[in-house]
Parts: structure tokens; sequence; C-alpha cells
């Protein structure tokens, strides 16, 4: 699938991004382009740029690093401990025009405050916000939260900040953070669920349209090719465990190959892949090929399995899937030629599939899918969760529900509706 050509309010934002060094926060609902926006950027810009993401998971789907490996951060809170940089992390800081940072609902305000601390200490310009440097923030806030920390951490967010979310920083008290709303959804194209959409973001869902939903989620789902979305890894593991049992033969493994420093938890595929023929599969990373057989999120069944190959159905397309290698990277700057390079610092090889009959919500996040079975087990626990899983979905008719949404499963923050409020008043202003 090819990167489609940029909307006319896109190509407005990059200009702006291009143009100025403007911090700014590129927003708006589910499916309004901003991760193809950033993809843009990354490979038109003409500036010096490093790209960087909350998780492990969000870094690799933007071919960039976490925040904490490329600030060489501790974790947890850091408050006001000092910031340890060596020689080159300075170096490589120094030479930064513009950072973006992808998925930005997920960085808390202590994070943003470290961030902005070490530029300007690498940078020497302790009077300027981020050292000088251009931020370019995308997400959006009614979609996943900060992760809360432990009861201590919480404590110290009470304590210190107005909210945990990033634009709560102390640093925004310095500087202005623009803000553009993309408006124009591309995801969805029926007008219908779009306004449903809408009204489960902002937690305005009336009788009438939780009815809409409801019904048409309580049809039976089908028994192939959707995928279950589930609040837990818990109730994930369990689908996947059960489905993959109830299909005959023997299941084959397939072992990751891992080179260089790859902490456990970024791995971006299982380590050990169980599968069997006729397993529901997931494919991972798009196609490198040119003729882009498949994508992110593409679903597919297990059909053969082969010596270091196997084939997979797409919709009645069978392709052949070899392992594949993801790159961890780390950024350098290199004195001698003034520039920034990007180092392989880390090779996991392994075929890009998982077991799909279903996928946590959290990991579904920012992937498109026909169709879905929404689980939301005993409860939806996280602001933004049910959006989040509902939102994945193109069309009314691919939406199945395991069982009918409660209004409890509608959880909006009350900071984020605040903030995003004003935010609306801020973008007239500056567009
Ligand atoms: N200008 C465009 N023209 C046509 N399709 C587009 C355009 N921009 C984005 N899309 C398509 O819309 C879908 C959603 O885009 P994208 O994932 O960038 O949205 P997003 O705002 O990042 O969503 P999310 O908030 O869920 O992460 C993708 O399938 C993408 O290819
Ligand atoms: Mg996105």
């Amino acid at each position: 699938m090819a990167v489609p050509e940029l909307s006319e309010e896109q190509a407005a934002v990059y200009a702006r991004i291009e143009t100025t060094s403007d911090h700014i926060f590129v927003t708006g609902r589910a499916g309004t382009g901003k991760s193809t926006l950033l993809e843009h950027l990354a490979s038109h810009s003409s500036k010096q740029i490093v790209i960087c993401a909350p998780t492990g998971v969000a870094a690799l789907n933007v071919g960039g690093q976490t925040i904490h490996s490329l600030f060489r951060l501790p974790t947890g809170v850091i408050a006001d401990h000092p910031i340890e940089q060596g020689e080159p992390l300075r170096k490589l800081l120094n030479s930064i025009d513009t950072l973006v940072v992808d998925e930005v609902s997920m960085v808390n305000a202590d994070l943003l405050d470290a961030m902005d601390r070490a530029l300007r200490q690498a940078r020497q310009r302790p009077h300027e916000p981020f050292g000088g440097v251009q931020l370019v923030l995308f997400g959006d806030p009614f979609q996943l939260a900060p992760v809360p920390g432990d009861p201590d951490e919480q404590a110290y967010f009470a304590d210190r900040y107005r909210s945990a979310w990033f634009f709560d920083a102390r640093v925004w008290d310095e500087t202005d953070l623009r803000i553009f709303e993309l408006q124009t959804i591309h995801r969805q194209h029926e007008l219908e669920f779009k306004r449903l959409l809408t009204a489960v973001r902002h937690g305005a869902v009336t009788a009438e349209m939780a009815k809409v939903l409801n019904d048409t989620g309580a049809r039976p789902a089908p028994t192939e090719g959707a995928i279950t979305l589930a609040t837990t890894n818990a109730t994930v593991n369990r689908i996947n465990a059960t489905a993959l049992g109830r299909l005959p033969g023997r299941a084959l493994s397939a072992v990751a190959e891992i080179e260089g420093e790859f902490s456990g938890r970024a791995y971006p595929a299982d380590e050990r892949l169980e599968l069997k023929v006729g397993a529901q599969v997931m494919f991972l990373r798009n196609d490198s090929g040119a003729e882009g057989r498949w994508v992110n999120g593409t679903i597919g069944e297990v059909a053969k399995i082969g010596e270091g190959t196997v084939a997979v159905d797409v919709a009645g397309d069978r392709h052949e899937v070899r392992p594949a290698t993801w790159e961890r990277y780390r950024y350098r700057y290199s004195p001698a030629t003034k520039t920034l390079h990007k180092d392989v610092v880390a090779e996991f090889t392994q075929f890009p599939l998982r077991l799909a009959w279903a996928v946590t919500i959290h990991k579904s996040q920012g992937k498109t899918y026909d169709s879905a079975i929404v689980d939301l087990g005993s409860r939806s626990f996280a602001p933004g969760q049910t959006y989040v899983a509902l939102s994945r979905i193109t069309a009314l008719e691919g939406l199945y529900l395991t069982r009918p949404l409660r209004p409890s499963d509608i959880i909006v923050d009350d900071r984020v509706r605040e903030f995003m409020a004003g935010a609306t008043a801020i973008k007239a202003i500056s567009a």
C-alpha cells in the first residue's frame, strides 16, 4: 500500500513545521492521518530530525528510538535529579533541529520536563526552552494516557503537577505550544460511524447511539478473519492459546535470532512463535517488497509451514513469508562529518507474524482493521480504551461486541476535556 498523498490540511501543518521553529502539537481524532503526516515529515523534511516515542512498540512503528534510550534517562520519576550526559550524547543533542515525538499522549509531564532540561544542558542554553530545539508532538489525548506509576510516583505528580499529562509539564510556562487539530477522518468513511466514534471519544454517547452500536455489535461474530481486541494480556493469550489448541496437528515453533542489546520488553515479535496450519495471524510490518502485498496489521491464515518459509493466505491470495529483521536504532553524532547517523544497535529476526485471534487494545493503537470483535471483559478500565478499540475499525459492518457497551466503559479524563476545549481556541488564533 502506497503512502497516501497529503491532504490540504496535512500539507498546511507540514509547511508550518518546515518553515517555522514553533513548538507544534499535531492532534486530531483517530484516523485523521497524524502518523501519515509524521512519516511524510520524516522522509521529506530538510531539517535534522530525530524521532522518538514513549514505548518500544511505538518507537519501532515509526523507525525511531524510545525517549529513554535517546536521552539515556533512568526509568521512573526524574524530578530534579542531575542528568548525566557523556560527550557523544551532548554532541548528538547539539545537532538536532527538530525533535519529533509520536504517541505523545503516553508521555508524562515529568519526562517532558526532563527532556527540556537535558536539551538545555547539552546545548548550554540554560534559559531557552528545549535548548532551542523545535518540538513536534503527535498524538490524541482522548486515546491512551501515560501509564500510572506506583503510589509514590502518583503522589509526586499530585504534589507537583496539575496532572501527569505532557501538556501540564512546567516547560510550557515558558514557551508556547501551537496546536493544530486535523479535522478530516480518513480511516472511516460512513458519516454515521464517524458521528458515533466522536461521541465515544467525548463521552457523549446518547441512549440512541448506544443502541445503534450495541445492535450492530450484537450480531454473531464471524469464526474467521476478525481479530478480538481485548483489555488485558491474560485474555489475549487465553484466546490465542485456546484457538491454536483447537486446530488439529502439532504446533511448529520458530525461534527468533537476536543480536545486540534488545531488552526483552521491546521485542517486536514473539521470541518463540508457535504456528499451525490454519492459524489466524497478523503481519507485524509492511511488506518490504515493491508490491506491498501486506501491511502492518493485515490479517491472514497460515496455509503451509516449510523450511524457513510460511505460506499465508490473505483475502484469496497466497504469500510466501520469510523472516524479517527489525533493527533497533540509536542516534549518534559524527564530529568529523558534522552529521547525524542512525546506527543499528540490535537486530531481531523472526517471521513478521503473530497469532492474531486476539491482541490487546494497547497494542492495537495506531492500527486499522476492516473488522474486529471488541471484548471489554468485566470492564474497560482506562481513559480512552473503548475509543481506541472502536476507532480501529473502518466500517460499522465490521464491528462485533462480545457484550453490550455500558456507560461505565466510556471513560474520559476531565483534564483532557478541559485542555482540549481550550486548545481549539488556541488553534483558531494561531492558524
Ligand atoms: N491524506 C490521506 N489520504 C488518504 N488516506 C489517508 C490520508 N492520511 C491518512 N490516510 C489513511 O487513513 C488511515 C489512518 O491514518 P493514520 O494512521 O495516519 O491516522 P492517525 O491520526 O495516526 O490515527 P490514530 O489516532 O488511530 O493513530 C490510514 O489507513 C492512512 O493510510
Ligand atoms: Mg497514529
